[in-house]
């Protein structure tokens, strides 16, 4: 795993906008693989950017998002899929039908998610994934466990992630119980990987993640140890305890 420490979170967010718009220049057909949370958004306000003032073209790329709340319709404000519009979709010229959310309202879930698998393998599997990592280590919602789920699934989540992203919906009573979300092999199977962190919140995570290269289920982000082109960014307040231990 190659580690990349920025100074603050705008530089975070720069590096890796401009290795997503390096892929894109590359193979302009590429598959994209998103994520939500607070700490992409800072690349989706770079790569629009980069997008309007350099001219980055989106109109053949494929996105597919890493995961959904269950029981939220796209139009809710809290979605990921209104999130995604907003923040980025809507200030590129990517064309609506290669946009992949998962929907966490569709009557038959679980052919739903098996689908989700196979349209990422039709289109040739996911070119580069960008990812964040929750404090307990989750990566997309694969939440830490007994065992991981290889294949985009329904998962419950966890009190403490649903804690983490009460601030999103006004009150914990109002944070969905479930979502769905790309497993941990769907993840695996992209062919780079960008993890990205920002924040103190997130320093003993990272500490831990990075201190050593074991890999265990209560930790799902350690998987990427196993990864063969996974880069994290970090910025300075998530790589605090890291480079405390160092010293
Ligand atoms: C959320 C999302 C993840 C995200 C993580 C961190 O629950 N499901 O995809 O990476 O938790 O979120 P944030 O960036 O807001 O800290």
């Amino acid at each position: 795993m190659k580690t990349i420490i920025e100074e603050t979170y705008e530089g975070m967010s720069r590096m890796a906008a401009r290795i997503v718009a390096d892929e894109i220049r590359k193979k302009p057909d590429m598959v994209l693989g998103l994520a939500t949370g607070g700490t992409p958004l800072g690349m989706y306000k770079e790569l629009i950017r980069i997008h309007k003032q350099e001219g980055l073209d989106f109109s053949r790329v494929i996105t597919f998002n890493l995961d959904e709340y269950y029981g939220l319709s796209p139009d809710n404000e809290q979605s990921y899929h209104y999130y995604m519009y907003e923040n980025f979709f809507k200030h590129i010229n990517i064309k609506p039908e290669n946009i992949h959310i998962p929907d966490g309202t569709v009557e038959d879930i679980n052919e739903f998610c098996e689908e989700y698998d196979r349209e990422i393998q039709r289109v040739g599997g996911i070119d580069l994934q960008v990812l964040g990592i929750g404090r307990n280590g989750h990566i997309g919602f694969n939440e830490p466990g007994d065992e991981l789920i290889t294949e985009t699934h329904v998962t419950t989540l966890t009190e403490e992630t649903r804690i983490a992203n009460a601030r999103f919906f006004g009150k914990l009573e109002n944070v969905p119980e479930k979502a769905v979300t790309m497993g941990l092999g769907t993840i695996m199977k992209a062919k780079k990987i960008l993890l990205l962190a920002s924040g103190r919140e997130k320093a003993g995570i990272m500490s831990e993640l990075l201190s050593d290269t074991n890999v265990t289920t209560k930790v799902p982000a350690s998987f990427l140890h196993l990864h063969p082109d996974t880069t994290v960014i970090m910025d300075r307040d998530s790589a605090m305890e890291l480079l405390a231990k160092k010293l």
